[in-house]
């Protein structure tokens, strides 16, 4: 008896897309083909006109941070996950940033950010956040590998928020991914350079919010990718770019791994639709993130980037503040919390600005949404693909829905969607995860807690050779 058997759908791999019907028991994947020659099933799911897609894997969220730049997240583990699962997401990998809750070394802060995530709606994972090179800190990276968390992430900026990793830092942690086969990352920006700009622009009136964006310039964000490639190349450590958002950037990449290099970009949904243009608006301050929205022609190199191969995952960087703490520091851009919401509405505006805007196939849709953040992050193939012994995470995707984006229909309690008023085509319409139905026709039916740790593990030769 199986539990669940989806039929006449579509199934959409990262390089091919196929019409099998597909069978679930106990959370997993345990027969492709013709449902006719499946055991019987307690449920089926007609799929007809529609993708069946493994579930989406966001790479990058921020839930139940603690304050930041003076303003707490809106979205606890159960609230972010679950606004997530709706949109059709059903892994997230989130951060444990040492020093965060006065923590000192990093398995504290992991230990807490494990208890936390407990009450998740979907599966979580962490990245590691290092900020300090001492002999402890750097001590314990490799049993945090051991324990199922082989990707690390270390600040170029946030100087003044204390997360900042120097140089040195970042070199010790490259030295000992190589080492123990784990993967770097960072949040490239220069924070010095951005530091004087903002001086300057501050010091001559300057601070609406566009000015955000004005004083953090590609520049800021290609210097720290440049130097940070020069440092993976020399220490030959594998290198993951945490939320790109420029043009430079791509051309950075796409260089190095034209040169053989085990490197990869990560961008986010918002600099894939939206323009710094947004930032002169009377919500400007919302939209205020780090690296700051772009011009167009990013845009469209991000894009294109995807397209050639150069920009490998889209995640969301959800960090929920509303209107109100975005502005309670005061009218200048450099005191409003750096961060917007997104994990809803990853999949929904990825795939209509996508797939049904004709920019790129629906297996590279599958493949930057879900199958690459698992191959690169070390979930593969428990998660990212549908195949046989896989985790039944599978999102249906209609692709006939059309919609407009309204922060009235979000499952996230906060004021404010910086898509409101996207028109979308396209829509997640029933989110498996491990065999349970937690979203169908937009209503959540999940739980808190259904979500599990996932101790990841990474290919052994993730620093030498290139995975996607
Ligand atoms: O503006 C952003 N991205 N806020 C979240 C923290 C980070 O930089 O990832
Ligand atoms: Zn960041």
């Amino acid at each position: 008896m199986l539990d669940i058997v989806i039929k006449n759908g579509k199934v959409v791999h990262p390089d091919r897309t196929i019409e099998t019907d597909v069978g679930i028991r106990d959370g997993k994947v345990v027969l492709l083909g013709k449902a006719e020659l499946m055991p019987e099933a307690a449920r089926y799911v007609d799929a007809t006109g529609k993708y069946v897609i493994p579930g989406g894997i966001d790479p990058h969220t921020h839930f139940e941070d603690p304050p930041f730049m003076g303003a707490e997240c809106r979205a606890d583990f159960f609230q972010g996950t679950r606004a997530a699962a709706v949109g059709g997401t059903t892994t997230c990998i989130d951060f444990a940033v040492q020093g965060n809750y006065g923590t000192r070394l990093p398995l504290d802060v992991i230990g807490m950010r494990l208890e936390m995530a407990r009450k998740s709606a979907i599966d979580y994972a962490f990245h590691a956040v290092v900020t300090k090179n001492d002999p402890e800190t750097i001590g314990q990276i490799q049993e945090i590998i051991n324990m199922g968390i082989p990707s690390f992430k270390c600040f170029m900026t946030y100087e003044a928020e204390g997360i900042m990793a120097d140089d040195a830092t970042i070199l010790a942690v490259m030295q000992e991914m190589k080492e123990h086969n784990g993967i770097f990352g960072a949040h490239t920006e220069n924070d010095s350079i951005a530091s004087r700009n903002i001086r300057q622009a501050l010091a001559a009136g300057k601070g609406d919010a566009i000015w955000h964006a004005l004083t953090k310039p590609p520049l800021v964000e290609a210097e720290a990718i440049n130097r940070v490639l020069f440092l993976a190349k020399s220490t030959g450590a594998a290198f993951y770019d945490f939320h790109m958002s420029c043009k430079e950037g791509v051309e950075m990449i796409a260089s190095a791994r034209k040169q053989g290099l085990p490197v990869y970009a990560e961008t986010l949904t918002h600099y894939l639709v939206l323009t710094q243009d947004v930032l002169e608006g009377p919500d400007g301050p919302n939209y205020i993130c780090s690296p700051p929205l772009r011009t167009q022609d990013h845009v469209d190199a991000l894009w294109q980037g995807i397209v050639e191969g150069n920009v490998h995952t889209v995640g969301s960087d959800d960090n929920a503040f509303d209107t109100k703490q975005k502005r309670m520091g005061g009218p200048s851009f450099e005191s409003v919390p750096n961060g917007i919401p997104g994990a809803e509405f990853r999949i929904p505006v990825v795939f209509s600005e996508g797939v049904s805007k004709g920019r790129i196939s629906v297996n590279q849709f599958v493949a930057i949404t879900s199958t690459n953040a698992a191959k690169i992050l070390g979930l593969y193939p428990r998660k990212g693909i549908i195949e046989v012994g896989s985790d039944a995470d599978i999102v249906l995707i209609d692709p006939g829905i059309e919609k407009t984006i309204r922060v009235a229909d979000s499952s996230l309690d906060l004021d404010w969607t910086p898509f409101e008023g996207l028109k979308v085509t396209g829509w997640p319409s029933m989110t498996i995860s491990r065999g349970k139905v937690i979203v169908e026709d937009g209503q959540f039916k999940g739980d808190a807690g259904h979500g599990e740790f996932l101790k990841r593990k990474l290919p052994g030769d993730i620093n030498t050779r290139q995975i996607v």
